[in-house]
Order: C-alpha cells, then sequence, then structure tokens
C-alpha cells in the first residue's frame, strides 16, 4: 500500500485496478464476493477520483471505463448557498484530546460543547423559503448536491411548511436521512419475498431509496429525518449558541435528535461518547459516532475552517465492535462455478449492529493463517457495513482437544474428491452433475440479475430440485401447474403465480440470458457486451477466441470460459430447452443498450440541404432510435426530411400525402424519441 510520504497516483491507480478486477473476478466468475457493495464503490470512488485528477493515467482497459461501470447521475444538480462540509475524525481517545488541546489554544479550557450522536445515513439540505420546502439536494461533492426534491416531500417526518412565531424567510438546513432498523429489516423481508436485491444495511437502504426516479418508490421505504445544523438563514432570529439553533429548528417543525446533549468539559464528552457506545443498539437506528460540536457561535468563528473541514467540530468514530463467541464448526459451501468456500458456524452474536451466525473464512490458507479451530471461542468483527470477521482464536481459551481444521477431501454435497489446482488457493469441485452446483446454477439464473423469476428463490429451487421437476435451468420452462400444485406448500394460486413469472421471463433480454447461464467470468457488463456486439446466442456460441476477445470488456480469459462453455456438450440441454420454450435468444445487433426504439417500425426518406446535419448524420440519428433510411419515397415511407433545396422526392411526397417535416419538426422528433 502506498504511503502518504512516498504517495505515487501511479502505482495507486494500479493497485486500485487490480484490486477491483479481483473483486469483479469474485462476483461475476464465482459467487463469493469478499467485500461489500460499499467497500467495493469505495474504490471505485477512489480510482475515478484519481482518474480524474490525472487523466494522462487513464486507460482504456481500466474498470472505470467499462459499460456500464459509470453510475451516471440522473438528477439535476444543485449548488447548495454554504457549502457542506465533511468533518475530520477521531479514532481514539487519543486523537479526541489532540483535537481538544488545539482548541483550548484558541477559546480556552472551560468549554461548553453539544454532543450529538453521528447518524449513519445520508446528510441532506433542505431549502425552505417564507416557511415552504422548496428544494432537497444531497451532499453531492460539498458544493454541489443532486437534486431530490421530490423525494425529500415524501418523507414523514419532514415538514412542507415550517411552524411557529420565528419562521424565516429563507432557511437552509442540514441533517440526516436514515431508516430505522426494524424499518430496514421489514424492508429487506419484502425484498427477499419478492426476489429482489437486499440491502447490506439501513444506510445502503437510506442512499437507495432517497436517489429513485419515481418518488412513490421512497414514500413506500419509511424514511426519516434528524436535523441537525444550519446553512444559509435570512431573516431569522440572532442566536448566540448552537444549542438555541437546535431549539430553534425544533420549534420550527423540524425533528431534532432528543438525545442531543450539551456538555461542559472533557470529561463529560469522554462520557457521552461512552454512554452513546454502549447503549448505541438500543437506539433503534445505526449510529456510527458522536459529532461534537463547539456550542458558542462567536468561538466558532474564532476556530473557522480548514479546507474541507470546521475547525469547531469533530466526529469520534466508535472503534470496530468485536465480541467473543464459539465457533461450533467449520463447514464449506459449493458454488455455482464448484468453488468450495469454508465458512465459520459460530454460536449466533450481536456484533456491530446485527446477529453473526455465520462468516466467511475465504479459502483453506486463510483458515490456516488465523489458526481458528472448531471448538474454540473467536474474536468476531464487524465495522459499520463491513462483512462480519473472524479475527483468531482466543488462545487462553482453547480446549485441550481442539485440532487444527482440515479442508475436506471430498465434496460435501457429491463425494467427488475436492481440486486444488497448484499456485491456487481455491478448492474446487469439478464434478459437472454435482447436485449442489446443479441447484447453484439453477439459483443463479432464476435471481434477479439474470432472468428475474419471481417466485423462484433458492427453496423453491431445493423443493423443485428435490421433486426431480428441474435438472438445469432450461427445465424452469417445463414447469407447469399440474406439476407444481400437488407440491408441498404450492396450492394453485401461487403455482399460477409462478408459472406466469416464469412465461413473462421469456421476453427478458439476450443480455439476462447470457448472464443467467452463468458461464464463469462472464457477468452483467461481459454479457451485455456480448449481446450488444454478437446480437445472439448462436453468434456467441459461434465466435472464435479472437473473435469474442476483439469485443470491448471481453478479454482472453473471458472469451475462453465462453468457448470452453459452449463446447461442453452437457451446456446443450439447456440452450436446446431455452430455445424450445421461446426465450429471447436474439435481438437487433446494437439494439442492447445504445438504441432506444422511439422510430422503430418508421421508415424516413432525407432530402434537400439541412443546415444542422449531413445526410449521413441524419441517418445516424433516425437509425440510432431504430428508424430506418430509405432512398425513395413511397406510400409506405412514413416521413420525407425536407431541407433546403429539396426536388422531386418533396414533390413525391406531397403527392403521395406522405408527412413532410422540416429541420425544426425532425430535430423535435428526435429530441421527442431519444
Ligand atoms: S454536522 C459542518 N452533525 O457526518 C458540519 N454531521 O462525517 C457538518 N453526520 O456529512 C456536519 N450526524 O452526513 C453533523 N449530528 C451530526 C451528524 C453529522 C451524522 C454526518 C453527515 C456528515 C458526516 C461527516
Amino acid at each position: 500500500m502506498a504511503t502518504r510520504e512516498t504517495f505515487d497516483p501511479e502505482i495507486r491507480i494500479a493497485e486500485l485496478r487490480a484490486q477491483i478486477r479481483h473483486h469483479d473476478e469474485l462476483y461475476y466468475g464465482e459467487d463469493e464476493p469478499e467485500i461489500s457493495d460499499a467497500e467495493y464503490d469505495a474504490l471505485m470512488v477512489e480510482l475515478r477520483a484519481l482518474e480524474a485528477a490525472h487523466p494522462e493515467l487513464v486507460t482504456t482497459d481500466s474498470p472505470t471505463q467499462k459499460p456500464g461501470a459509470a453510475t451516471q447521475s440522473t438528477f439535476a444538480s444543485v449548488e447548495h448557498i454554504v457549502p457542506m462540509f465533511s468533518l475530520d475524525n477521531a479514532f481514539s481517545a487519543e486523537d479526541l484530546e489532540a483535537w481538544e488541546q488545539r482548541v483550548a489554544k484558541t477559546i480556552g479550557d472551560e468549554v461548553r460543547v453539544v454532543c450529538e450522536p453521528k447518524m449513519d445515513g445520508l446528510a441532506i439540505s433542505l431549502l425552505y423559503e417564507n416557511g415552504t420546502l422548496v428544494r432537497g439536494a444531497t451532499r453531492g461533492d460539498g458544493a454541489v448536491g443532486e437534486d431530490v426534491t421530490a423525494n425529500v416531500a415524501t418523507i414523514a417526518n419532514i415538514p412542507h411548511t415550517l411552524t411557529g412565531p420565528r419562521v424565516p424567510a429563507r432557511l437552509e438546513v442540514r441533517g440526516e436521512v436514515y431508516m430505522p432498523i426494524a424499518s430496514f429489516e421489514a424492508l429487506n423481508e419484502r425484498q427477499a419475498a419478492a426476489n429482489d436485491k437486499l440491502f447490506v444495511n439501513p444506510r445502503n437502504a437510506a442512499a437507495g431509496s432517497l436517489r429513485q426516479k419515481d418518488a412513490t418508490v421512497t414514500a413506500s421505504r419509511d424514511l426519516a429525518l434528524f436535523a441537525y445544523q444550519l446553512g444559509a438563514v435570512e431573516g431569522g432570529p440572532e442566536f448566540t449558541t448552537h444549542r438555541e439553533t437546535l431549539d430553534w429548528l425544533a420549534e420550527l417543525g423540524l425533528p431534532v435528535n432528543p438525545k442531543i446533549e450539551s456538555v461542559t468539559g472533557w470529561q463529560a464528552v469522554f462520557d457521552f461518547c461512552t454512554t452513546m457506545q454502549e447503549g448505541r443498539h438500543a437506539l433503534g437506528y445505526d449510529i456510527d459516532g458522536v459529532v461534537i460540536k463547539i456550542d458558542d457561535l462567536a468561538a466558532r468563528e474564532a476556530l473557522g475552517f480548514t479546507s474541507r473541514a470546521p475547525r469547531w467540530a469533530i466526529a469520534y468514530k466508535f472503534p470496530p465492535e468485536e465480541k467473543h463467541t464459539l465457533l461450533h464448526d467449520i463447514e464449506v459451501h459449493v458454488g455455482r462455478t464448484g468453488r468450495v468456500t469454508p465458512f465459520a458456524v459460530l454460536e449466533p452474536v450481536f456484533v456491530g449492529g446485527s446477529t453473526v451466525a455465520r462468516a466467511t473464512l475465504h479459502n483453506e490458507d486463510e483458515v490456516a493463517r488465523r489458526d481458528v479451530r472448531p471448538g474454540d471461542t473467536v474474536i468476531v468483527r464487524k465495522a459499520g457495513d463491513v462483512i462480519p470477521e473472524v479475527v483468531g482464536p482466543v488462545l487462553a481459551k482453547r480446549p485441550k482437544s481442539a485440532k487444527a481444521w482440515q479442508f475436506p477431501v471430498n465434496c460435501p454435497s457429491c463425494g467427488e474428491p475436492l481440486v486444488r489446482p497448484e499456485g491456487e488457493s481455491v478448492h474446487r469441485c469439478v464434478n459437472f452433475d454435482c447436485p449442489e452446483k446443479v441447484v447453484q446454477r439453477i439459483i443463479f439464473f432464476a435471481a434477479r440479475a439474470s432472468m428475474d423469476i419471481e417466485g423462484l428463490g433458492e427453496d423453491r429451487v431445493r423443493q423443485f430440485v428435490d421433486a426431480g421437476l428441474l435438472h438445469h435451468s432450461g427445465d424452469i420452462y417445463s414447469l407447469t401447474v399440474a406439476l407444481l400444485v400437488p407440491l408441498e406448500r404450492m396450492g394453485e394460486q401461487s403455482s399460477q403465480a409462478l408459472v406466469a413469472n416464469i412465461e413473462a421471463s421469456k421476453t427478458r433480454p439476450l443480455a439476462k440470458v447470457i448472464n443467467g447461464l452463468g458461464i464463469r467470468h462472464v457477468g452483467p457488463a461481459a454479457a451485455n457486451a456480448l449481446a450488444k456486439a454478437l446480437g445472439s446466442m448462436d453468434a456467441v456460441a459461434a465466435a472464435s477466441a479472437e473473435q469474442l476477445a476483439a469485443i470491448d470488456g471481453i478479454g482472453d480469459v473471458i472469451a475462453q470460459s465462453i468457448q470452453a462453455y459452449f463446447a461442453d456438450a452437457r451446456n446443450a440441454p439447456v440452450l436446446d430447452a431455452l430455445r424450445a420454450a421461446g426465450v429471447t435468444l436474439e435481438q437487433e445487433l446494437a439494439a442492447a443498450d445504445s438504441v432506444s426504439a422511439g422510430l422503430a417500425g418508421q421508415t424516413f426518406v432525407v432530402t434537400g440541404t439541412l443546415d444542422d446535419f449531413t445526410r449521413e448524420e441524419a441517418a445516424a440519428a433516425i437509425e440510432a432510435r431504430g428508424g430506418k433510411v430509405a432512398s425513395s419515397v413511397s406510400k409506405k415511407t412514413s416521413y420525407v426530411v425536407a431541407g433546403a433545396k429539396a426536388g422531386s422526392k418533396l414533390t413525391k411526397a406531397e403527392q403521395l400525402g406522405v408527412a413532410v417535416l422540416d429541420e425544426a419538426a425532425f430535430v423535435a422528433l428526435l429530441d421527442a424519441s431519444a
């Protein structure tokens, strides 16, 4: 890892790219991610930022350049009136003391401070004009955020109108939007029932719920606000302390956290931090620390800001939580690609905001490195949304009988010998027909990222495989109500619903079908690239390794993996069944995501000279929207686009009664069909 002193952006960029590729491989190629989505996003954000600062280091094969990698914002930008600053962090009592000493130099010792729970949600800025909510914006980069007014307006405890005798002409107020833990759990239950993506933690759920294009989705998620800081104020009362401003916000009808306390002296600050740390799980919402703010506003002025954060406040971050618990056993999980992953079976323990009963141990070497043995008392750690981790054993509590764990020699599902290739850390079950691999492949095919078959989750897949109804993913399309009804927990109605969902999945785009095959290394991005470049399953199957590797986003390893998949006769029954069922196996070339179908089925003839387009450019604009361009006018022509000096084609159009567009009308039609 590059250190601050020797920071070399080129090295760090290379490191980040390698890490991201590694995690892509685990996420798409295997089925065992090592890090949470949030951690993955953080790597991507850091890489994008470094590439933005060093454009000369951007390469075409960087993960940031991959199709679908960039998460483009779809909200309008808003400039905050007062910038939204970040906070400096204190990770220990020493850090906190160092801050206090710096503060004391400017404003003395006996300082009054306000201690606030550090809400683990997302920062929001609300703007009220003459008491009416006119805008809600995310923090963005601190200077410019995203306009999420429609979404914010659906949050139950955000007032649309301010109350009380002291409503200002203008108020910019900052706070945190969060999702209470109970609401988060209920949401995930609903998501699971609908075979939809689960959220890792309440913060991700809050962020995902707020940044919805459709505000009715936000409205259906139980979000809440705590206001904690003034931004710009016009025509409001005068204040001398932060505490007074919080009381005023409450008077205006804004929710202010009742746990906030004003205290004097540093001992009281430590006490508040300890109390919060110990009591954090009883709050009903996630906090990740305590924000400590100087109360006196004149003292704040004296302290001022650094470039990114105020000197008058600091965030004390709780350490990652660690608990001791019993390691009952180490078991292994077989994934769809045959990867065999050991995991710890723990006595359930509440740590880092959730109950942990299992934790991945990654591979044989990691188990050895940690030296954890069944029967050990182990240290389990979880920081925020980080995946729970078994840190190591408490050796003093190791029972004499505890024996070092041995990786199983045979697959726990099919009994075949496991293989660990030279130089690799992973064990695999290489039996194609291994029952667990079969189940995992079908689960993956039906999952949201693939064919999105609602109601066909893990339990039902296992049930149908056990009942002999499913042998591979293609068999899903032979399920009928008559076959399902006799099964346990499958009544007439749920059978009908499931069969209808299966039917609906036949029209999923080609890329989803390719993804659903579960070809090793082929994730959604590669599946999209294949669908777009080759346009049919047959073309993918027939392409040479060179042709495949020439496609943007497909490298040699992926190309070889695709070839191996189609060369393997054991995969043929799946493809045959999909074809027989009428599942989408082809699409118009390049129709995958770059072409919108706004002008599909319409034929254009372009004639005369246009101001802003050459003929070719006009044709390209039409074709990009799914329309066709012809050279002569007939009754079948939908439109004639007529520029200056249009001649016989215009006359013909008028004779045949074909619609004629001038350039302005043509541009308007293009815009409307984009
Ligand atoms: S005050 C200039 N107060 O922490 C001061 N922030 O690490 C700006 N946060 O972006 C922030 N609880 O999202 C403040 N009581 C609280 C907070 C809080 C949570 C978040 C906020 C901010 C981040 C900085």
